[in-house]
């Protein structure tokens, strides 16, 4: 197991997980890497650590440059255990080690692990001095949990950036300039949509910490590091954390016997025919996380279920549930489906829109199987919805 340079006396000691397809729920079809950093200076420091199955793989890497028993510091970014699993497997090996984390970090890995080991506490404006080297720490509560900081080393220029700028996705490669940008984008954005959404406010204060530093390499906690293109991921995240979406769609649905489906096709036409380019996301092919992909993107979030037992589809369930808790802003959203008597479904999917902050266009809701003139007055419907949100090009 190599480890990779980052810059002279700086390693990456990580691992990848080729084969992970489902992290906590998000569907990491490219598979992850759990970045962890080896600094050799007189006071040899760890920043951060793996997953617990991978204390192997990261114990390899670092043997290759160091004698693991040596390392004097650890620095704990983040107490989820994709980068503290390792933690105590590590310490037992290293029992006079320090650690280095914010209050909520010590914390937190305290009700983790249940170890009394030599904590130290950092927050905004703490410098550390490893020797040659010093490691300055910046606190970004919320993004991703309390706990979270970035741990800046002046000298390398190198911002060790935890969950931020991350992406889960298995490389041979370990610098984002060695692949494929569009990838890089795809897997940074869906990381964005689903781990840092909610917290987009937090982010602009840290973007804000960050912009007084001088940043030559970006290395975060998943995926690629950052060395030529460090203002490419700074300014998606910019972009993405102001919360001003694209004059596009998604068009979410389920369908029991077509009817919803049907509708949902109409809905897609009439965004179409409004200037709205439209995603199709059926739920019975489409992974909510790949949705929340297309909403990060979409400033309209249409949803359509069929009644079912005077309620929604569970997969509609599911999906609102995760959108509210992801709590996009600045979306536009119309609640629209088939039912046979009670007709439930759409005051269901409206009423968990608008307490999810989404602003509603007046649904529709069609009785069985919708007729032709009932899908044109949909689709007028539609079209005369999205218009006054569009700038006036797009209008006629
Ligand atoms: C298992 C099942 C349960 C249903 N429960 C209800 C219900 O409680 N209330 C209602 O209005 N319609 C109910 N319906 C009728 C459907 O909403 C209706 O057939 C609708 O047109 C289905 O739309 P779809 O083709 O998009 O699945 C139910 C249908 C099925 C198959
Ligand atoms: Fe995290
Ligand atoms: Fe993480």
């Amino acid at each position: 197991m190599k480890p990779v340079k980052v810059a002279d006396g700086v390693w990456w000691v990580g691992a990848v997980d080729w084969d992970t397809r489902n992290f906590h729920g998000y569907s990491t079809m490219r598979g992850s890497t759990y970045n962890a950093y080896l600094i050799i200076d007189d006071k040899i420091t760890l920043i951060d650590t793996v997953k617990a199955p991978f204390f192997n793989e990261m114990m390899a890497r670092v043997s290759e440059v160091v004698d693991p028993a040596k390392i004097d510091i650890v620095v704990s970014n983040h107490v989820e255990m994709d980068h503290s699993g390792a933690l105590p497997l590590l310490m037992e090996k290293l029992p006079r080690a320090a650690v280095y984390t914010s209050p909520q970090g010590e914390k937190g890995l305290r009700l983790h692990y249940k170890q009394d080991w030599d904590f130290h506490t950092v927050k905004t404006g703490d410098v550390l001095n490893i020797g040659r080297r010093n490691l300055a720490f910046v606190s970004t509560p919320m993004v991703h949990w309390p706990d979270n900081m970035l741990t800046y080393c002046p000298e390398e220029k190198i911002l060790f950036s935890n969950d931020a700028f991350g992406e889960h996705l298995a490389s041979a490669e370990r610098f984002a300039d060695e692949v494929s940008l569009g990838v890089v984008e795809e897997e940074a954005a869906k990381y964005y949509a689903n781990i840092v959404m909610p917290y987009g406010a937090q982010t602009q204060k840290a973007l804000a910490a960050a912009a007084g530093l001088d940043i030559g390499i970006i290395a975060p906690s998943h995926g690629l590091i950052w060395r030529r293109d460090v203002p490419t991921v700074v300014g998606w995240y910019k972009k993405w954390s102001a919360d001003q979406p694209e004059n596009k769609a998604v068009v979410v649905y389920d369908s029991m016997w077509h009817s919803t489906e049907t509708m949902a096709l109409r809905v897609g036409d009439a965004l179409e025919r409004a200037g709205v380019p439209a995603k199709m996301c059926n739920l019975k092919t489409t992974h909510v996380s790949d949705i929340m992909t297309a909403v990060l993107f979409s400033k309209f979030i249409f949803v359509g279920s069929p009644t079912l037992n005077n309620g929604i589809m569970p997969t509609v369930s599911q999906f609102l549930t995760y959108l509210a808790g992801l709590a996009p802003k600045n979306r536009v959203g119309f609640a629209f489906g088939s039912y046979g008597w009670g007709g439930q479904s759409v005051g269901i999917v409206d009423k968990i829109m608008r307490e999810a902050g989404v602003e509603m266009l007046d649904s529709v809701r069609i009785q069985y199987i919708p007729d032709e003139a009932q899908l044109q007055s949909l689709s007028a419907h539609v079209e005369q919805g999205v218009r006054p949100y569009l700038g006036t090009s797009q209008t006629e």
